[in-house]
């Protein structure tokens, strides 16, 4: 069965960025001038999907503005001649189809998916969260979707973390198939580092059959008095084999404050009109050391 509807849950508090996120999605923290979610809904249209749920919350507005038509600052443009801009504008409101689905509350990552539920149904889907940009040319979903079509199981991304960040992640203990692909035995949410069973975590990007949801329906609150995901994965790991990728590409997760100016730095060292300026600003800073 194909992939074509993806869930992108943007209703969490963003603790970690206070106090812009006490009004601001982090979500809209912007790269230079486009916003993390429109790097992550990019990923996934370059990925086939077609159909995207995205878990709101309060202060979320804004992200729907973002993706909505804008007929007054087309207008505006248009009047203006300024047919660059306009076709950004528009390009953006037409991306894709997409959905809006509130969480009442924060209650975690694992209760903001089993919100998509009745618009899932019975089909297997991808899982994007929205602070996390990974670059590579194959986009990362599109890597999990590639082994999902394989084995027809789900299939979460992973990388290496260092072990001052385990206790941040949920971690895998996984047979190892070959350099990328692991069957997974086990995932412990946030272990402490002594207790944790590899230095490898589960990122951003999922996909998985459509039972996951009736296993996180199954599970009670879990650490950090939320609903967790790796407890839903626990429990469908129990009935079913899924896979854990490690995924090839570069990973910011955009809601740690360090990672997000690395982030930035990247893409504009990325970018053909500021490189070589932004370049000669980092090497300047070298010399004053
Ligand atoms: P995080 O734990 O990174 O997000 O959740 P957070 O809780 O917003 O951030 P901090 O730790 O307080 O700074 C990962 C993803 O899951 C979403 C978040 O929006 C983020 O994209 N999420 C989390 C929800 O949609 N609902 C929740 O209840 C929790």
């Amino acid at each position: 069965m194909e992939i074509k509807k993806a869930v992108i849950p943007v209703a969490g508090l963003g603790t970690r960025f206070l106090p812009v996120t006490k009004s601001m999605p982090k979500e809209m923290l912007p790269i230079i001038d486009k916003p993390v979610i429109h790097y992550v809904v990019e990923e996934a249209i370059a990925s086939g999907i077609d159909d995207i749920i995205f878990i709101t919350g309060r202060s979320k507005r804004s992200i729907e503005d973002y993706f909505d038509d804008s007929p007054e600052l087309e207008y505006h443009l248009k009047q203006k001649n300024q047919h660059n801009l306009l076709k950004i504008v528009q390009d953006i409101s037409s991306m894709v189809d997409l959905h809006y689905i509130r969480q009442r509350e924060p209650k975690g990552l694992g209760d903001a998916i089993l919100t998509a539920q009745k618009h899932i149904s019975d089909e297997p889907f991808a899982v994007l969260l929205g602070d996390d940009i990974i670059v590579n040319k194959t986009p990362c979903t599109k890597q999990l979707i590639d082994n999902f079509y394989k084995y027809g199981r789900s299939t979460i991304a992973v990388e290496e973390v260092p072990v001052e960040k385990i206790g941040s992640y949920g971690i895998i203990k996984g047979t190892p198939l070959d350099d990328s692909l692991y069957v997974l035995e086990d995932i412990v949410e946030k272990p402490r580092p002594e207790d944790a069973p590899s230095n490898i975590g589960a990122i951003g990007r999922y996909v998985f059959t459509p039972e996951i949801l009736d296993c996180i329906k199954e599970t009670v609150i879990g650490v950090g008095n939320e609903i967790q995901l790796t407890d839903g994965i626990r429990l469908l790991n129990s009935k079913q084999k899924i896979y854990a990728y490690r995924f090839t590409g570069k990973r910011y997760d955009t809601g740690d404050k360090t990672e997000y100016v690395k982030a930035i730095i990247d893409f504009a060292l990325n970018n053909e009109d500021m490189k070589e300026y932004i370049e000669e600003y980092l090497e300047g800073m070298n010399l004053r050391t």
